[in-house]
């Protein structure tokens, strides 16, 4: 019997295997970011093949775009794309969620014409040019954005909403304490530096209530270097699961690499820090290292990036390497 090919339920929805496509741009999108056919069968063809759980690529809320070419949800206009999308993922037989993400100091030169915005006028991961500070009003508005994407891509049918914390775009940049030296309430100490990912989740789920999953992505591999430890991760799990999210998704650097000197991997401490479900990404292309990762507790859901995006097929043949 596989682990990875078992079905699970997570408040209400149930998903057939615990095979996961992240969030992966195609960068696909028409000129007003919206969903092209290009873009509706680059996910249907990964449905197709049996994946359990498609999370489409990092959408865009208002004012968040990142890259041209990106998609968003936001206005009118994007929402039959959405709709559509989500219908053709259901027909192959996948959940569906979407990941709705604020570009922040990692927003593309292209789309902001260089005008960033961040925690801090510091320099970003990119090296490119440096966002302006948010006031405290203008992050309650991003945090609505979300809101608001995420009502949108509910309606348009989607089963959840994945809230991007992770890879240095806006909300991940607030964690960091390098690109994060305020000294207002959304700076400083871990809590704080966590408030605008813990208010965006809560405020998200309190609006979606029982009308789809919220959960939201993040990663700490990105932030070793600017001094992010276990101490922090006790602190940022907890708060994060309060918010009343319905599952965590970790995007690492390897998922049996062992993280603060703990003997532990990323997926065992998180799972270890609250009782969500966990999806967790990181070199898991080969199937029989993505059966162990669930096999072993050290995911509930693997996540196949870079090698489902190379090879559709890949949840298919999967089953065929597992013999289920
Ligand atoms: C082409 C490509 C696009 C990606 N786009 C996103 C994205 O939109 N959002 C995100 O959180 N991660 C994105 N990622 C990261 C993947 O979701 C995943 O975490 C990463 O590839 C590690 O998994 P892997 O080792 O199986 O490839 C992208 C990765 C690739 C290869």
């Amino acid at each position: 019997m596989s682990a990875l090919f078992s079905p699970i339920e997570v408040k209400g929805v149930r998903f057939k295997n615990r095979v996961v496509m992240p969030p992966m741009v195609t960068l696909k999108a028409d000129e007003e970011d919206r969903v092209t056919d290009t873009v509706v069968e680059h996910y249907a063809q990964r449905a197709r093949a049996g994946t359990g759980l498609i999370i489409v690529e990092a959408t865009a809320v208002e004012s968040g775009a990142v890259w041209k070419g990106g998609l968003a949800a936001f206005a009118d206009k994007h929402a039959p794309g959405l709709a559509g999308l989500v219908e053709r993922i259901h027909a192959e037989g996948a959940a569906a969620a979407i990941q709705l993400v604020h570009g922040g100091p990692q927003a593309s030169v292209e789309v902001t014409g260089g005008k960033r915005v961040g925690p801090s006028a510091v320099t970003p991961p990119d090296d490119g040019p440096i966002p302006r500070a948010l006031t405290v009003a203008e992050i309650r508005m991003i945090e609505e954005s979300f809101v608001e994407a995420a009502e949108l891509a509910i309606e348009a049918g989607f089963d959840g909403v994945e809230v991007h914390g992770a890879h240095d775009y806006l909300l991940d940049s607030f964690l960091s304490a390098k690109q994060n030296v305020r000294t207002d309430e959304y700076g400083g100490s871990i809590r704080n530096r966590a408030r605008m990912l813990v208010e965006t989740c809560e405020r998200t789920r309190a609006r979606i209530g029982d009308r789809g999953l919220v959960w939201c992505r993040i990663s700490i591999f990105n932030k070793l270097e600017a001094g992010f430890t276990r101490e922090d991760l006790a602190e940022l799990v907890p708060a994060l699961a309060a918010t009343g999210i319905d599952m965590l998704h970790v995007s690492t650097d390897g998922t049996f690499k062992e993280y603060f000197d703990s003997g532990k991997t990323i997926g065992q401490l998180v799972k270890g820090l609250c009782k969500l479900p966990a999806i967790v990404a990181g070199g898991l292309g080969d199937p029989l290292e993505a059966e162990r990762a669930v096999a072993e507790g050290h995911c509930d859901f693997a996540a196949i990036g870079n090698a489902m995006y190379e090879e559709a097929g890949w949840t298919k043949q999967a089953r065929a390497t597992l013999h289920t």
